[in-house]
């Protein structure tokens, strides 16, 4: 892993100084709040419904134990006893007093972590496949082009007040885990015959005009990345409209000025930045491939797990669902979920991170990744190790085996913390778990993502979930869309909508007829949900959602 140097830890200590100040005169009142709030959007700090709510960056979604074991006493000390991981692979905290907001920056800066650029027009936390470093299916780890992309980006004076914020997801496989079509930019590495670069897309985005990213460049040279990005990112910079914040992001830009035109403009500035790197970043780059170096592995028998996975049958279903194929074969990758039925998707306890934290620290070469979807993974686990680890989490109410299935739901804050939603996303997705546990379908159904935004915003992803969820205000009444057919891998697909909403005491029984439908139509148990739906098509769902043929009245 990445660790600070002089210059980083220099660096973050002057800037929580500076912080410090600022919310001092905050309180004091010298500074009003309009004053205050571009001082902290630049330390991650919002107001929300209720409360502050600090929002902390997990570069690449990396993480190690004493990281983990920090954010879990910061919850403990200045929070209500959790935190809540997000689909961009950050964790908020909810309910922080401003007073003590510096001292939370300090403690996180004790453990080489901040809140810099993770709100404001800047280059946000870069994201990247939460298997890096372990998938059995990865050409090359994509950390160390996220570490070098975020140093980059980081405090960059030409990049502070650009139009919007700017998103990048890297991803290391050519499957994409890391959602890189709804990026402002996506780098999916790949590889044509002994040549390996970056496929880049551009304007990706969900939000109120959802876009799939669009590919700029076939085959990047690994070497022309940073110019590459920066020539990228400094078009948009002076072409991205600032009239209107809903026409700002690069995917508007792209939009309105067609891709060839924005082609040219990136290959134009290109050959004027090109020469400018004269090989300093790829100097970096190598000393960042020997910070993100595969661990030492062990080498033991794994006919211990054979034994269990066969002598425990809730072992070998978490086994079987919530474990990945590892790069070497003695390991596995594995999913801690945070997602058990009726808990709020994406929260952990500070008790519950300790637990991840000792289990990384044993069993995980102190690695630690937190996934786009919400959870936690466990990348290095020797096969000997896994029943320790389930043992371990099982306790702690953290061993449900259910990822990538109907319940490992993609949610939001909605309504019961977000200060722009117009409707609760938390409580629509307990819901939706606990019918589908106390059906006992969940297995037989398979790999289902239902993802739920509380608003036009879409941060919980919506558009890309097989199901998409919605939730909007219709004259103050809670009314949840349902969008079918999304995808977020490298086949990425906007859903389609269904038709009108459902309010929030139907839309629990809508979802069941559309699983209901899928479970009827599929050819076999071995063919997904999303491949049902695109051989069949939207019209038995909608048949099934609008029985009647009410698909243009209200729904009830
Ligand atoms: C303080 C609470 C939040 C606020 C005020 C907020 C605000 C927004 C806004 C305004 C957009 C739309 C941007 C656009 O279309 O230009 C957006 C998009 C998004 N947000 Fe949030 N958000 C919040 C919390 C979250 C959380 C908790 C997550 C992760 C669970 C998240 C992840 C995302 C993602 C993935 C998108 C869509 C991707 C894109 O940028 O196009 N946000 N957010
Ligand atoms: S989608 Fe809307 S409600 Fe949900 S977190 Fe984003 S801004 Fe808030």
């Amino acid at each position: 892993m990445y660790q600070y140097n002089g210059f980083d830890t220099a660096f973050l200590k002057q800037r929580n100084l500076q912080f410090r100040d600022q919310v001092q005169r905050r309180i004091s009142g010298a500074l009003s709040e309009e004053e205050f709030k571009p001082l902290r959007l630049m330390n991650g700090l919002y107001l929300q419904l209720h409360a502050y709510m600090l929002r902390v960056a997990i570069p690449y979604g990396t993480l190690n134990s004493a990281q983990m074991t920090a954010l879990a006493s910061i919850a403990e000390k200045w929070d209500k006893g959790y935190g809540h991981f997000t689909t961009r692979q950050n964790i908020q905290f909810n309910w922080p007093k401003l007073q003590d907001v510096p001292d939370i920056l300090d403690a996180l800066s004790e453990v080489d972590m901040h809140a810099i650029q993770t709100s404001g027009n800047t280059i946000r936390n870069v994201t990247a496949d939460h298997f890096a470093g372990a998938a059995a299916d990865e050409i090359e780890d994509p950390r160390p082009y996220a570490e070098l992309l975020r140093q980059w980006s980081t405090d960059h004076p030409e990049f502070q007040f650009m139009p919007r914020k700017f998103k990048i997801a890297v991803s290391g496989s050519a499957k994409d885990r890391a959602v890189t079509r709804a990026h402002d930019i996506g780098l999916l590495l790949k590889k044509r015959g002994a040549e390996v670069g970056f496929e880049v897309t551009i304007g990706g985005g969900l939000g109120r005009t959802p876009m799939i990213g669009k590919t700029l460049c076939d085959l990047l040279p690994k070497s022309d990345l940073l110019p590459y990005v920066e020539a990228i990112v400094s078009v948009w910079n002076l072409l991205g409209r600032r009239d209107n914040k809903y026409k700002s992001r690069i995917k508007i830009t792209v939009h309105e000025n067609g891709l060839q035109e924005i082609q040219r403009l990136v290959a134009k500035r290109f050959s004027e930045l090109r020469p400018q790197f004269k090989g300093q970043d790829q100097t970096l780059l190598n000393a960042l491939k020997n910070a993100f170096k595969a661990p030492a592995w062990i080498d033991a028998p794994t006919a211990t797990f054979h034994e269990n996975y066969a002598k425990y049958p809730n072992f070998k279903s978490w086994v079987d669902i919530n474990t990945s194929p590892h790069r070497n074969n003695d390991y596995a990758i594995a999913t801690v979920s945070l997602k058990t039925p009726g808990q709020t998707p994406g929260d952990a306890s500070s008790a519950q991170m300790r637990v991840i934290a000792d289990l990384a620290k044993s069993y995980s070469h102190d690695e630690l990744r937190i996934s786009h979807a919400q959870n936690i993974v466990l990348p290095h686990v020797h096969k000997s190790h896994l029943f320790a680890v389930f043992n371990g989490l099982y306790p702690a109410g953290l061993a449900t085996a259910n990822a990538g299935l109907i319940s490992d739901i993609i949610a939001c804050p909605g309504m019961d913390y977000c200060a722009l939603a117009t409707a609760r996303s938390i409580p629509i997705a307990q819901e939706i778990a606990l019918r589908f546990k106390a059906l006992k379908l969940e297995h037989d159904i398979g790999p289902l993502q239902i993802k739920i935004s509380g608003c036009i915003n879409a941060c919980g992803h919506h558009h890309v979930g097989h199901i998409g969820i919605l939730g909007l205000d219709r004259a103050g009444v809670e009314n949840y869309q349902i969008t079918l057919g999304g995808d977020a891998t490298e086949t990425a697909t906007i859903g389609e909508r269904a038709g009108p909403g459902f309010d929030a005491s139907t839309i629990v029984s809508a979802i069941e007829r559309v699983v209901f439908t899928y479970l009827d139509l599929r050819l076999s148990n071995r063919e997904t949900f999303l491949e049902t739906f695109r051989r069949v098509g939207a019209p038995p769902f909608k048949a099934a959602l609008y029985p009647g043929g009410n698909e243009g009245k209200t729904a009830a």
